[in-house]
C-alpha cells in the first residue's frame, strides 16, 4: 500500500539551505512542490508511441499556468512545440518571465502561450492536449465536465491522445493536512472540507519555513472530488474512443509512490494515490 498527498514531487533536504515566507515566491514553490514536468513529458511520449506507434511532436497544455510543462516539452525535442492556455494573466506572466530567463530563443519560438478559456480557446489540431494538477475538477457538474473533454477532443489531431491525472484514495475525503519536507520549506496539502452529498472538496496549499513563518493558503482549489470511472465515463460521453488508466507502482523501502506510471486493469485501495488516464481521440 502507498501513501501519498497530491504532489509529485519527492521529499528532498534542504539544497539550497532554508527559506523564509518573506524569501519566498509563491510560483516558485508551487512548481517545486507539485509539479514533475521531465518525468511527465517522458511519460507522454512513452504512452503516445504505445498507443500511436510514432513520436508526438505537438503538445497543447489546458490551464497551463506557469507553463512549465510546455517549456519542457520543447525543450526536450528540437522539434517539439507547445501550446498553452490559462486565464490568469499573472500566472501566466510570472511563467514568461522564468521561461524567458531560462530558454534559448529558439525554444521560445516554439512555445506559445494565450490568455484564453480552455472550454472556447481554438488552436491548431495537436498530437496530445495534457491537463494537468488536476485543474479540470473546477468543473463540478457532469455537463460542464463533458462539455470541456468535448471541446478539448476537437482540439486534437485524428490520432491525438489526451492526458488528464487524476488523484484519490480514501485520505482524499477526509478533512485533514498532510505534509511533506521538500527543499528548505515544508509543503502541507489541506483539505478543509469535503461534502459526500455533493462531492465537492475545499484545498489549500500551505507552505511553511524551518523559522515558523508561512505562506497560508498559497493556493486553494474549490473542486469535485471526481473518480476514475466517473472521469472515463465522461470522456466516453464525450466522444473519445478508448481511454487507459496507468496507476503508480510502489517503491517498497518507503511504501510511496516510484513514480513509474503502468496501465493497469486495477487499482490499489490505498490512502492516497495519484494516477493518470490517457483518452484516444
Ligand atoms: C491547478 S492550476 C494548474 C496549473 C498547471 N497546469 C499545473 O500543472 O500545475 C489551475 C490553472 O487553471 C487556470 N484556469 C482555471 N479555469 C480556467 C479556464 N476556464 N480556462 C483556462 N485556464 C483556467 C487557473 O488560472 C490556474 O492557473
Amino acid at each position: 500500500m502507498s501513501n501519498r498527498t497530491p504532489a509529485k514531487r519527492r521529499g528532498a533536504k534542504a539544497a539550497r539551505g532554508w527559506r523564509t515566507a518573506a524569501g519566498s515566491d509563491r510560483h516558485e514553490l508551487y512548481e517545486e512542490s507539485v509539479q514533475s514536468p521531465e518525468e511527465e513529458a517522458a511519460f507522454i511520449d512513452r504512452v503516445f508511441r504505445s498507443i500511436r506507434g510514432r513520436t508526438p511532436v505537438t503538445l497543447r497544455e489546458d490551464f497551463c499556468g506557469t507553463h512549465f510543462l510546455s517549456a519542457t516539452w520543447v525543450q526536450r525535442r528540437a522539434t517539439n512545440r507547445a501550446v498553452g492556455f490559462d486565464l490568469h494573466r499573472p500566472t501566466v506572466a510570472w511563467g514568461r518571465a522564468r521561461r524567458a530567463a531560462a530558454m534559448k530563443p529558439a525554444q521560445l519560438g516554439r512555445l506559445d502561450i494565450r490568455i484564453g478559456d480552455v472550454r472556447t480557446a481554438r488552436s491548431e489540431p495537436v498530437d496530445v492536449l495534457a491537463a494537468f494538477n488536476f485543474s479540470y475538477y473546477l468543473f463540478k457538474r457532469r455537463q460542464d465536465l463533458i462539455a470541456y473533454f468535448r471541446h478539448a477532443r476537437t482540439q486534437l489531431k485524428r490520432d491525438g491522445v489526451m492526458f488528464v491525472d487524476c488523484y484519490g484514495g480514501y485520505e482524499s475525503f477526509s478533512e485533514q493536512t498532510e505534509e511533506r519536507d521538500l527543499d528548505g520549506f515544508t509543503y502541507q496539502w489541506q483539505t478543509e472540507r469535503y461534502d459526500p452529498v455533493s462531492g465537492d472538496v475545499l484545498n489549500h496549499i500551505h507552505f511553511v519555513f524551518p523559522d515558523g513563518t508561512r505562506l497560508r493558503k498559497a493556493f486553494t482549489y474549490d473542486w469535485r472530488l471526481w473518480t476514475i470511472p466517473e472521469i472515463r465515463e465522461c470522456l466516453a460521453e464525450a466522444g473519445f474512443r478508448g481511454t487507459h488508466v496507468y496507476w503508480e507502482g510502489t517503491d517498497h523501502a518507503t511504501g510511496e509512490g516510484d513514480g513509474v506510471f503502468r496501465k493497469t486493469a486495477v487499482g490499489e485501495a490505498c490512502g492516497g494515490w495519484i494516477a493518470y488516464i490517457a483518452a484516444e481521440k
